[in-house]
């Protein structure tokens, strides 16, 4: 793809690109909210998607929006897809096999939650958590606040309801599954850690990963990423490069606080990108308005095959 609409916007010793929106991303399906989303970065991923990519592996999916993007576009042949919570895969690989079944079990909910939609939640989060029913699933994430999945200690998914919304129209979710479905065909499902998808993917692959935020759990100790250490993340990074697979992480955001999390080692030799975004997420999350700046890393074998850093400005 060209990368010529890609603007240089500024020097702060980073490179500063402000994408344009990709129109073969319009009307791009999107199955079901969730934090972190990364669909309005798709526009920008997908312009460092090498045109012979055969498959791209996104190993933190949660709502795999760089998956869909990528197919809805024909940019990647093969998708595989991951993530380590095992009953939302079990709930995508529903999404993909049977999205009429599902949008019914979802419409059945819905109908039966209006007479009171406070207790109707809570019944269902407790069955969730003894079933893990992927149709329970969907209609939890519909009515979570801000799509933003959380388990206690115990493993037990408890996030709240949103009560100020009944979750998305029966209507809207059936034809929301319906046309994700149709572009995810062929989709590989997969429910597990990151790591070996990483390290042992293919010279011809490409791995777009999304790592939990630092920003979002709070934690002031930021070798953490909800789970993830730093150091440990940085390891497989290494053993990733070692191997010549081209990745890119979506790591440290920069928020309209200008407070971001620390950058990735620069013995990994990545190219680090600053993307100006459109709104997203966790800008929405943490009330803001702003644009946001996201980060962008670039394996360097993933740069070498773009034809070198030089390529990916005008
Ligand atoms: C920021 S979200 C990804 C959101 C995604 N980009 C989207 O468009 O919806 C991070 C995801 O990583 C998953 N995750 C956390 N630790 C993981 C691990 N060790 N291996 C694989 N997935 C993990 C979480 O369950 C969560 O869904």
């Amino acid at each position: 793809m060209n990368l010529l609409d890609l603007t240089e916007a500024g020097s702060d010793g980073f490179l500063t690109l402000k994408p344009g929106r990709l129109p073969a991303l319009t009307n791009t399906p999107h199955p079901f909210p969730y934090q972190g989303s990364k669909r309005a970065l798709a526009h920008a991923v997908l312009r460092f998607l090498p045109s012979d990519t055969a498959t791209l592996v996104e190993p933190f999916a949660g709502s795999a929006a760089i998956s869909i993007a990528s197919r809805y576009a024909r940019m990647a042949s093969q998708v595989v897809m991951n993530d380590v919570n095992e009953p939302l895969m079990a709930m995508w690989q529903r999404i993909i096999d049977d999205p009429a079944g599902l949008a019914d079990e979802y419409e059945a909910m819905w109908n039966q939650s209006l007479e009171d939609p406070k207790a109707f939640f809570l019944t269902k989060r407790a069955e969730f958590n003894e079933t893990f029913d992927p149709a329970i699933l969907l209609y939890l994430l519909n009515r979570i606040v801000k799509g933003a999945v959380r388990y206690g200690k115990n493993g037990a998914f408890n996030q709240s309801a949103d009560n100020r919304r009944l979750g998305a129209k029966p209507a809207t979710v059936r034809d929301r599954l319906a046309r994700t479905s149709k572009v995810m065909q062929g989709t590989t499902v997969r429910s597990g850690s990151y790591e070996s998808l990483l390290t042992q993917a293919n010279q011809a692959d490409v791995v777009y990963m999304d790592p939990p935020y630092q920003g979002v759990t709070n934690v002031a100790d930021h070798r953490y990423m909800a789970g993830l250490v730093r150091g440990d993340f940085e390891r497989v990074l290494r053993e990733a490069n070692a191997n010549g697979v081209s990745y890119m992480v979506s790591y440290d955001v920069i928020r309209p606080d200008n407070k971001y999390g620390e950058a990735l080692s620069a013995d990994l030799e990545l190219t680090h990108l600053h993307l100006l975004a459109g709104r997203s997420a966790q800008s929405t999350l943490s009330g803001g308005t702003d644009v946001t700046v996201e980060s962008l890393y670039l394996s360097p074998a993933l740069v070498q095959r773009l034809g070198g850093t030089k390529s990916l400005i005008a």
